[in-house]
């Protein structure tokens, strides 16, 4: 184990501060599946699974995935088997990997968001779980639709509704939506709720459309765009919030960064910018290497620079 990777979200101590991002790595046995299981999951510092919800969701109509330039766009909708079946079947694998588990969670409500926290609590028996990622991209049932995401005062409700319910016993991280105004704005709302991490981004909305038949290409017509193209904007996103918010700066709410990163180089832009660790979705269903080539192009880099990450947090804003 290289130490100098070694990062900490809140108690989550990561021996490499790689991640998977929500919804790109299953949430059971697609690891398992892998010939490089073993290098995967000495690569990564934490598995963050695909969205729980209360009760099961089938997800939007095909087609749901569909690849534009430098990306993809995709309109899953959230499909997943229900916080039950999550901890009868795929939890016992979970606890496997012998990593940190961090379960992204999605609800209607906020009072849904509490409940499902509190499941999750009193279920999670044999302690696999180490942080709750909660999901504000999700349509809000009583606002029309509209996601909590993009409205403050729902986010910091939101957040604060979670830490009642788990308190100091999983290490709750907010996941920001990048469709948004100002999303510093958001993530001040988070650490007014508690939050005791951020990550984003997720993915930005977006749409294709078949010159053809001359309709939306995705059964739900719109989707949210991922991928390489998107990396600009969250890196952009990362370097404001650290920039502009004390807590994020002092890197007592420590950032994951995610969007598009692809390479090691993109993975260390974004620590530059202010991430204390990465997540990779889209990427890694091109190269189910990516973890490992990242892991490698790290280490050498601190060989070279002689240097840590956890020193490396932030370095391109200077010292001002
Ligand atoms: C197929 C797919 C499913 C996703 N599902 C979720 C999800 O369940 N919850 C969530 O918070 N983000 C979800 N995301 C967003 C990703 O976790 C990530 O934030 C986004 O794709 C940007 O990273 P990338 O460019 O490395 O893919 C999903 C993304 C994709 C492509």
């Amino acid at each position: 184990m290289n130490k100098s990777l070694g990062v900490k979200i809140k108690n989550i101590t990561l021996k490499a501060p790689l991640l998977t991002s929500s919804g790109t790595s299953g949430s059971r046995d697609e690891i398992n599946l892998l010939q490089n299981r073993k290098q995967v999951l000495e690569s990564l510092g934490a598995f963050v699974t695909k969205g729980v919800s209360i009760h099961k969701s089938l997800g939007n109509p095909d087609p749901r995935i569909v690849e534009v330039r430098s990306g993809i766009l995709n309109s899953i909708g959230l499909q997943n088997k229900g916080v039950t079946r999550f901890f009868e079947e795929d939890v016992p694998e979970l606890r496997k990997y012998g990593i940190p588990i961090i379960v992204n969670i999605s609800a209607a409500t906020i009072s849904e968001f509490g409940e499902l926290a509190g499941i999750i609590k009193t279920k999670d028996k044999y302690n696999v779980i180490s942080g709750l990622e909660i999901n504000v991209s999700c349509p809000n049932i009583k606002k029309g639709g509209a996601a909590f995401g993009s409205d403050p005062v729902l986010v910091e409700q939101i957040v604060k509704e979670v830490k009642t319910k788990v308190k100091d016993s999983l290490c709750v991280i907010t996941k920001l939506s990048p469709n948004v105004t100002d999303i510093t704005q958001i993530a001040k709302a988070a650490i007014n709720g508690g939050t005791d991490a951020l990550s984003m981004i997720n993915t930005l909305k977006g749409m294709a459309i078949d010159i053809d038949n001359m309709k939306p290409v995705l059964g739900n017509q719109t989707g949210g765009l991922s991928g390489p193209c998107i990396k600009p904007v969250g890196l952009y996103m990362v370097y404001e919030c650290f920039r502009s918010i004390p807590e994020c700066k002092r890197k007592e709410i420590p950032i994951i960064g995610i969007g598009g990163i692809s390479n090691f180089n993109d993975a260390m832009e974004y620590i530059l910018a202010g991430a204390t660790a990465i997540g990779i979705g889209t990427q890694w269903f091109i190269n189910n290497r990516i973890f490992e080539e990242i892991h490698k192009g790290l280490t050498k880099y601190l060989d070279k620079k002689k240097e840590t990450i956890s020193n490396l947090i932030g370095k391109a804003h200077g010292n001002k």
